[in-house]
């Protein structure tokens, strides 16, 4: 039997009731898998740990914390009331743990998420693009300046080659994780940027000589950008961008699936599960709303983290299918299992009840399948 710890940060906005979430997810794991544990741990991350007077919103108890699990969930931060105070902290953290690289998946874990998208059915139920962003670089850790007096103000973009060569080998490993080898398709606006000139030239390098097998292609982001927009399955596959470029055309990417709140984020210092250092968990939109619709996006991080961090690659699967088993019921007729971001009259509590239970099964069938 193996213990796991777990960091679990609630952050500001919804996040306790969504951390709640996580822990019945992660208990019921325990409760029927006999060899797997969790020690859950909470720290103050965010508006909360400014509201709690840490006068920071990553107190240096929550980083130790965090160093010292195997992994962390974030469930939510970036309530305006605290200025931009909760997303220095997320910058930070992921500084702090090495958590350099960013996995964040774009398919669809459900027909009804294809029902409720503007794109017609059959593009999203292809869509399948895995973004590999850098995390710790470029322009969000670059020399600036707020403006002062004279009213100018800059932000400086960086990129040395050992940075850009650990992300190409990061996803060409994945790329090369398929058969056939799925394509890469690497972004930057080399006809400007000197760092995208020599983006380019790394990745073309790394491809060449360590991933031959593997076609790769290298998109300007403002076609990528309109690609997204208009055919997105000519990005199917890996998509390897910068810190910014990343941001932006991942979030674009999950807007095909309409709803914001059923994607999930990684952040991890590598893709092998030999790595050490903890990964970092998340909602695709950690950005609290009014009131807490959908969970899936956490729940999916609680995925993501069984798969890439945990190793425990059945129980990240018995979850994927409990998801879909949820949100395509086909015996539950009459009672609605959907959110209101889905088109229906689901409370986030009674969408996890039947997810706990759907994930119960498909736990006990992965028991019976060990016997
Ligand atoms: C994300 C978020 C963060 C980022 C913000 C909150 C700093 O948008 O995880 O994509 O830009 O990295
Ligand atoms: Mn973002």
């Amino acid at each position: 039997s193996h213990t796991f710890h777990v960091a679990l940060l609630p952050g500001d906005g919804q996040g306790p009731k969504l951390a709640s979430y996580v822990e019945r997810t992660l208990n019921l794991i325990q409760h029927i898998r006999r060899d797997v544990s969790f020690n859950i741990s909470t720290h103050d991350f965010g508006g909360a740990a400014l509201t709690a007077g840490a006068g920071t919103s990553l107190p240096p108890s929550t980083i130790d914390s965090c160093r010292q699990s195997d992994a962390t969930i974030i469930c939510q931060c970036g309530d305006p009331r605290y200025g931009i105070k909760p997303e220095e902290g997320l910058l930070t953290l992921r500084k702090e743990l090495g958590a350099s690289v960013n996995v964040r998946p774009v398919r669809f874990p459900s027909s009804q998420v294809v029902q409720q998208s503007a794109f017609r059915a059959e593009v999203v139920e292809q869509l399948d693009i895995t973004f590999f962003r850098d995390l710790t670089g470029g322009v969000y850790y670059g020399p600036k300046q707020e403006a002062g007096e004279d009213g100018e103000a800059y932000d400086m973009t960086k990129y040395s080659r050992p940075t850009i060569q650990r992300l190409a080998r990061l996803a060409g490993t994945c790329a090369m994780q398929f058969t056939p080898p799925k394509p890469v398709h690497s972004i930057d606006k080399a006809n400007v940027m000197a760092t995208s000139r020599l983006w380019r030239s790394v990745v073309t390098e790394i491809f060449s000589q360590e991933f031959p097998q593997v076609t790769l292609r290298h998109v300007l982001v403002d076609t990528a950008s309109m690609l997204l927009a208009s055919d997105p399955l000519t990005l199917n596959g890996v998509v390897l961008a910068e810190n910014m470029f990343g941001d932006i055309l991942s979030d674009q990417a999950g807007g095909i699936l309409r709803s914001p709140d059923i994607l999930a984020s990684a952040a991890v210092s590598s893709i092998d599960r030999s790595s050490t250092s903890p990964g970092i968990f998340e909602p695709l939109n950690l950005k609290p709303r009014e009131k807490l619709v959908n969970p899936l996006g956490v729940i999916q991080a609680v995925g993501l983290m069984l798969e890439l961090s945990l190793g425990l690659t059945a129980e990240s699967d018995a979850l994927s299918k409990a998801i879909r088993r949820t949100l395509d019921p086909v015996e539950l007729i009459g009672s609605d299992t959907r959110t209101a971001d889905l088109g229906g009259t689901a409370t986030a509590d009674e969408f996890m009840n039947v997810l706990l239970h759907n994930l119960d099964y498909y736990l006990e069938a992965v028991n019976s399948a060990q016997l």
